[in-house]
């Protein structure tokens, strides 16, 4: 097949929090979700994907200046083979991505790897698919990649098909219609041992993963609920339970599973007791032992100063809501 000229693209998307997590598949294969999922997406951590299909007999890819190999190599190319059939061509690519996500930030970006890839790939190839396709193409690299695809509040359905068309995420609220921030704090950014993919897989032979998959409708409704209200102490109050309950399901397996250090349980009592003096701050953690707090704009500071001593903590920085995939001219 001959290689159009303008055979290359480039776009950025940003990484998103989870504030009622995905934590179980219904379709390994396919990154189906066991339940839905609600998160925010955060302006200036992300990562910019420049994709060209030219002629040549093997993909290749450069991430942050080094060529991927292995496991790595392989997900990416079986992801571009998705984008390949989608869009009806057979060239192999040459693929870029260049992180913005501080090398040190313990914050997966996977999930922006994975939109800005969807985005960039699918116009590399000559087509221009709507938001809903991009975040269903985008969920087949990482499930939580497809709430990437849009900024702000973010909802991914479960979804009911077994062939996963069902299964996208859509805009609940933009990035500039309610400020918040979201403070991270960064207790270790050594590579951690289980990937979510793997923890939550282990999970689900856990006695209380039933349960907590029973109970996600609820917090989803909550969250809903809150947003649409701007009610950050609804919101948060659900965010904190719903990563306290993901991760007591890990707890619950054999062997258990515990991403969390000292400093992440330090954390969370400093943000309990701030709350506890008025500051409007809520915990959220995901696959690692990083505390994610979501607060107003007005208890940043605060917020701040009150993880920054914790032993255990190398950094603190907070972030705005951010926007929704993009190409780069
Ligand atoms: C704890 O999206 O990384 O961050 O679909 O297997 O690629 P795969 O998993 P991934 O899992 C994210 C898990 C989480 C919670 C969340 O983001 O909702």
């Amino acid at each position: 097949m001959s290689v159009p000229e303008a055979a290359a693209a480039t776009a950025r998307a940003n990484v998103n929090v989870a504030l009622v997590k995905y934590w179980g598949k219904r379709d390994a294969a396919l990154n189906l979700p066991a339940a839905g999922s609600i998160s925010v997406t955060l302006d200036g951590l992300g990562v910019e994907a420049r994709v060209r299909f030219r002629r040549g007999t093997t993909d290749r890819f450069v991430i942050d200046d080094a060529e991927a190999s292995g496991d790595e190599r392989r997900r990416l190319s079986q992801f571009l083979d998705l984008v390949r059939a989608e869009c009806g061509r057979d060239e192999p690519a040459e693929v870029e991505t260049r992180s913005t996500v501080p090398r040190a930030a313990g914050l997966a970006s996977s999930a922006a790897a994975f939109a800005a890839l969807a985005l960039a790939a699918t116009r590399a190839a000559g087509r221009r698919l709507d938001a809903r396709a991009l975040s269903v193409l985008a969920r087949r690299g990482s499930g939580s990649a497809a709430r990437s695809i849009f900024g702000g509040f973010v909802e991914w359905q479960r979804g009911e098909r077994a062939d996963g068309a069902d299964s996208a995420a859509q805009p609940l609220l933009d990035a500039g219609a309610w400020d918040l921030r979201v403070v991270v704090a960064l207790v270790s950014s050594a590579r951690k041992a289980v990937s979510s993919r793997d923890g939550m897989t282990h999970a689900a032979t856990s006695p209380l993963y039933p349960a907590w998959i029973e109970g996600v409708a609820r917090d989803l409704t909550r969250a809903r609920d809150a947003i649409a209200r701007r009610d950050l102490e609804a919101l948060g109050l659900t965010a904190e339970h719903s990563a306290l309950t993901m991760h007591a399901v890990g707890l619950g397996a054999e062997p258990p599973l515990l991403y969390w250090r000292a400093a992440t349980v330090e954390c969370l009592h400093r943000i309990w007791a701030l709350r506890a003096a008025g500051t409007s701050a809520y915990v959220t953690i995901d696959a690692g032992p990083q505390v994610k707090v979501l607060c107003d704009p007005a208890g940043e500071d605060r917020v701040r100063a009150a993880l920054t001593d914790v032993p255990g903590v190398e950094r603190v920085f907070a972030c705005k809501l951010g926007g929704g995939a993009e190409v780069v001219p």
